[in-house]
């Protein structure tokens, strides 16, 4: 074996036991060259080899980190169409984290501290001056399929974004989560199918129960997203009515499906003719140089409708959002009207007029650089007190952060033990229907800090799971 094999293989085992972790930089090719003694080239042939392997990539131009080779999560297995039976339990997880006093890493709330935060709400304040002292001003509904300048200011956005729309397609919602609602309601009915990832966002998996539609869950790959050949195969077996996606900085997962992946999706959709609804909470908050593309650009009959919202990016409060709703816009308008008749005024004006300003691009900008400090900082955070065992994942946007943790470990109890310390986070069993992930934890780290609380937090989970992954009896298989 010459040298350079030698040292792959040496870097190899060291990755395959976890002492180089996902994500985790290798060290420089100068100072791996100088502790092993042996030429740049040599490393450089050695990492070489690594990345023709698929364990490593090359990161910031200037090293190598350690890929995400995190198992798939699927089986071959035709999944079944089931109820969702989540109930309230992700109510109280929502409610606990607002009630929380404490480090906040569960709900997925963004930062808020930023310039442009204050800026909408003096907006909004001025807009509410205008209310009160003019009779002219709001004096009616709002077209329930929302302020017309807005809808444009949405449509020109998303046509900067590379999507070719009109604002007569835009509907403005309360936030994605109604937009996913009414989408849901206006292509499907109680009793329906509808294909969604596997782990969900669980707001849309409990939308789907209080609408009484059946899911079929169709498992996802940490690098790609859903499996698109088991999707094939259920398709062939099931009446499938609607396909719900969040294919960009996925929630929980965090991964951005490739643009290949996402052509083959919409022919999947074209094949059964079936409406593809587009859920893009975390699409502008992207760490690289620009957007992923989204489905609804690759469409071409008008089948994607496409959710968001400013509550990532902006404000969790504000409860403004938009879908565009391609074909569906007349069904969804209605179903605007018969649910909350139209989007305060008050609130869509004043979203106008911040929109027609540049500081939303400049806050934009902003965010994505805090959100991928943030990020760095959690990770080694979690390297540093975290058990080895731990995988988690590597999101190039968002801010969420999807850990697995040993099969035996309850993350449910995790949730609850970290509770009782004053830290919020996600137990996993919320994210599919049949609490496959309960050894799942999600964290968010929009609102990471680098002081003591956060990193004592740190520490407390760290020695939570340390004593979960040593302990059976702390196990949800005891
Ligand atoms: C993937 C995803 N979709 C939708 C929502 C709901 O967003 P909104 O607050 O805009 O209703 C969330 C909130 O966490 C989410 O993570």
């Amino acid at each position: 074996m010459n040298k350079h094999q030698q040292l792959s293989q040496l870097l190899r085992r060291q990755i395959i036991q976890s002492q180089f972790r996902p994500g985790e930089k290798l060290p420089s090719i100068r100072s791996l060259s100088q502790q092993t003694k042996v030429s740049k080239n040599t490393v450089i042939s050695a990492y070489m080899t690594l990345e023709d392997e698929g364990l490593i990539e090359p990161h910031n131009r200037s090293g190598f980190i350690v890929r995400n080779t995190q198992p798939v999560v699927t089986s071959n297995e035709v999944p079944v169409p089931r109820e969702v039976r989540l109930g309230a339990t992700a109510l109280s997880v929502i409610r606990a984290a607002s009630d929380l006093d404490g480090v906040a890493l569960g709900s997925a709330h963004p930062a808020v501290q930023f310039p442009a935060c204050r800026k909408f709400y003096r907006i909004l304040a001025q807009e509410a001056h205008s209310f009160a002292n003019d009779s002219k001003v709001g004096g009616h509904y709002t077209d329930p399929s929302g302020h017309l300048p807005l809808r444009q200011l949405l449509a020109r956005r998303m046509c900067l974004q590379g999507d070719t729309l009109s604002a007569d397609e835009v509907i403005v919602t309360n936030g994605t989560m109604e937009a996913i609602s009414l989408a849901l309601q206006s292509v499907s009915s109680a009793g329906d199918i509808i294909v969604v990832e596997k782990p969900a966002y669980y707001g849309s998996l409990n939308c789907i129960e209080a609408l009484g539609m059946k899911v079929l869950e169709i498992p996802c790959h940490q690098g790609t997203g859903m499996d698109l050949e088991l999707l094939r195969k259920a398709l062939l077996q099931w009446p499938v009515k609607a396909i719900l996606v969040n294919p960009t900085f996925n929630n929980p997962m965090g991964f951005s499906m490739p643009a290949s992946n996402r052509l083959q999706l919409l022919q999947i959709a074209a094949t059964y003719d079936l409406p593809i609804i587009e859920d893009d909470t975390f699409g502008e908050l992207y760490f690289g140089k620009s957007r992923e593309p989204t489905l609804k650009q690759f469409d071409q009959d008008g089948r994607v409708i496409y959710c968001n919202s400013l509550s990532k990016t902006l404000h969790s409060d504000i409860r403004l959002g938009w879908a565009a709703s391609g074909r569906y816009f007349d069904q969804m308008t209605y179903m605007k009207y018969v649910s909350s008749l139209a989007s305060p005024g008050i609130l869509q004006f004043a979203v106008a007029r911040f929109l027609a300003g540049n500081q939303y691009e400049r806050h934009l900008r902003r965010v994505r650089r805090h959100y991928n400090v943030a990020r760095d900082d959690i990770i080694k955070a979690i390297y540093r007190y975290w058990p080895k065992q731990i995988s988690i994942s590597q999101p190039a946007g968002g801010f969420l952060l999807w850990c697995t943790l040993p099969a035996h470990v309850d993350g449910d109890k995790l949730y609850q033990q970290a509770k009782v310390m004053g830290i919020n986070i996600t137990p996993g069993s919320l994210l599919s229907c049949n609490k496959s992930f309960k050894h799942c934890i999600r964290l968010n780290f929009a609102t990471w800090q680098n002081n003591l609380m956060f990193v004592d937090a740190m520490k407390e989970l760290g020695r939570l799971i340390a004593y979960a992954i040593e302990s059976p009896s702390y196990s949800g298989h005891s």
